[in-house]
């Protein structure tokens, strides 16, 4: 039930740092040690390399989840784009450990490639918000997202699950092959949720923006470098999904490659600034766009921060933004198809989960 909320929508935003809390209790045990399944780190563990698979939302978050795995776990990982991996199956490694990613459990281009990667007997973890859906029954091992039942079209509080799982799952990995973390992660994702908390007491200043740059454009980029990068895909996926306006997410530095073609005068650029060693690099690239005429709107991280800003997020650990930076971004795609009168839950041409190849 949305209880007194106006949209779905806004109600999972708002359930983000409870999620958060929820996902630390189920990930820890009475010692306070990270916890997750000893078959599963042992499946993760004899892999020699990753491949996970996923759509939409899913995808977005398996792009951080490499992230955490390779720096922290130091074991390779692809990610893939579910119905491009089952037409265009790539070479895979000798010893391959499969994930899918899926809020639903039931999207149908990711079950086509857990079929086929089960008949050529190869491993599968599903990380999933829904327990007994296919795809957790289909997979040898399943993790549990814990974020409650997701109803808007728009995936919100389950891609920043995914996000806390995938980093819970490299952690303990990385742990468990003697290379433990500078940090201890459950009480950053604790900082976290306080910090997600924060920023959905802030929702005045998002329907600002949103106001600002989005009520009337056609459309609008996102920039980043890196993590931010990613959150920027997202960002830009949300946007499309429930306002309808053309938004696509770049890497700041292939913008000049050719995309830079498209700014013109007052095109909204919504940049991501919350990591230290690629600062100057993505404030060059808001330069280059303002250069051309852009109206950026630069959403950075205390301690990085500059003049301009448009909007500054509290600090969190800098392998972690992502489960941050993203909360401004589906408050301005929310206020942005608000003010567009669209139809937030239920997006034209959309259902909450796709069961068709
Ligand atoms: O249930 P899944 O996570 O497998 O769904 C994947 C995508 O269909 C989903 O994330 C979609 O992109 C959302 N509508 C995004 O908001």
């Amino acid at each position: 039930e949305k209880g007194t909320y106006p949209h779905y929508m806004l109600k999972e935003i708002d359930e983000q740092p409870l999620v958060m809390r929820k996902i630390i209790q189920k990930y820890q045990d009475v010692n306070g040690q990270l916890n997750v399944d000893t078959e599963i780190v042992n499946a993760v563990n004899e892999a020699d390399r990753i491949y996970i698979v996923a759509c939409g939302t899913s995808y977005h978050a398996g792009l951080v989840g490499k992230q955490f795995i390779e720096k922290w776990a130091e074991i390779p990982v692809e990610v893939h784009v579910a119905s491009e991996f089952s037409y265009n199956m790539p070479l895979l490694s000798e010893k391959p450990l499969f994930i899918f990613i899926s809020q639903s459990g039931e999207t149908a281009d990711s079950r086509a490639v857990l079929v086929q990667v089960k008949e050529l007997g190869h491993k599968a973890l599903t990380i999933t918000n829904v327990p007994g859906s296919t795809l957790s029954r289909e997979a040898d091992y399943t993790l549990l997202l814990h974020a409650g039942p997701e109803i808007a079209v728009a995936s919100t509080k389950a891609y920043t699950a995914q996000i806390a799982v995938l980093a819970i799952l490299a952690a303990v990995i990385a742990e468990a092959n003697g290379k433990a973390l500078s940090f201890d992660l459950m009480q950053e994702l604790g900082i976290i949720a306080n910090a997600m908390e924060t920023l959905c007491d802030q929702k005045e200043e998002m329907d600002t923006i949103a106001r600002e740059y989005l009520s009337t454009t056609r459309n609008c980029f996102f920039i980043g470098r890196t993590l931010d990068y990613y959150v920027g895909l997202e960002g830009a996926l949300k946007l499309k999904e429930i306002s309808y306006i053309q938004a696509e997410g770049f890497a700041g530095g292939e913008l000049k490659h050719g995309t830079i073609a498209l700014i013109e005068h007052g095109t909204p650029v919504i940049a991501l600034a919350t990591q230290e060693h690629i600062n100057l690099s993505i404030r060059g690239n808001v330069k280059e766009v303002v250069a051309r005429g852009a109206n950026p709107c630069i959403i950075s991280m205390k301690g990085l921060e500059e003049e301009g800003d448009r909007f500054v997020l509290p600090k969190v650990n800098e392998d972690l933004t992502p489960l941050i930076s993203v909360i401004p971004l589906q408050l301005i795609a929310y206020y942005a198809a608000l003010h567009r009168s669209c139809d937030v839950d239920k997006p034209r041409n959309l259902a909450k989960s796709v069961t068709v190849e």
